[in-house]
């Protein structure tokens, strides 16, 4: 059976979850935060090792200031309320994405927690923030050709694995991408790294993504068959 390493999760439709009940969007957001701590400890109880949360994206500055205000808000109420509950499930958080244009306080509060929570080993909580994944790319290309231009590697020294290490050090690839809301798109998330990772699509939106949601995602995913590119052993077929 696959096992989950590594979920990562594109956590879509918390707008759209308040407005159709008539509430303001930020609504939607507060639910959402109540969501990720639900679906960390599920993820916890099932033993997945890694997480990793589509928070923030790049393109997100693009929204009025009055959300990213509260967005960036109830980062840092979760943060901070929830450092006791990360301690007691042994969970450790970690960002990952442009560190210099985010609020100084958000900056401060997250430094903290990663410092705080860097020992615990049951779930490492990823939380993906101002991140776009070609700017990510992109950086690792410039930081490679910078050190091509200084002679500290040759250019065949540029292969898949250097890339990757590069990238994210020591985190597998997602095994597994969960989108919320029915779209069905990446929306510049991870593009290097879920080059053979499952996509699960699910109409919910995020507020009222739940264990259960958790669950047939991931018998769903456990149904599939992966090859990697190669042959299928039992049955000698390609994939
Ligand atoms: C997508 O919904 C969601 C976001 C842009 C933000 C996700 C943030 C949270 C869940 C809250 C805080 C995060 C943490 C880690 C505690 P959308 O607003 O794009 O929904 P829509 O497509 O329906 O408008």
């Amino acid at each position: 059976m696959n096992s989950v390493n590594h979920l990562a999760i594109i956590m879509d439709g918390n707008g759209r979850w308040a407005e159709q009940r008539g509430m303001p969007r930020w609504k939607g957001h507060e639910m959402g935060a109540r969501a990720v701590r639900r679906i960390s400890d599920a993820a916890c109880r099932r033993e997945i090792p890694i997480l990793t949360l589509f928070a923030f994206s790049s393109e997100n500055w693009k929204r009025p200031a009055r959300e990213i205000r509260i967005l960036f808000s109830l980062l840092q109420q979760y943060l901070q309320s929830e450092l006791a509950n990360l301690l007691k499930n042994d969970i450790r958080i970690s960002a990952f994405g442009r560190r210099d244009r985010i609020p100084k306080t958000i900056n401060e509060t997250l430094l903290n927690t990663e410092r705080a929570t860097q020992n615990c080993r049951r779930l490492h909580l990823r939380i993906a923030l101002d991140y776009g994944a070609r700017h990510e790319i992109a950086e690792i290309a410039r930081s490679l050709a910078q050190a091509v231009a200084e002679r500290k590697i040759h250019p065949d020294q540029i292969t898949e694995e250097t890339f990757s290490s590069r990238i994210s050090p020591a985190i597998p690839d997602p095994d597994l991408i969960i989108r919320t809301a029915g779209e069905q798109r990446l929306s510049n998330f991870l593009l290097w790294q879920s080059a053979y990772s499952e996509f699960y699509f699910c109409s919910k939106c995020w507020p009222d993504f739940d264990e259960s949601d958790l669950d047939e995602a991931l018998a769903d995913f456990h149904s599939r068959t992966r090859r990697f590119g190669a042959l299928d052993r039992a049955t000698g077929t390609s994939g």
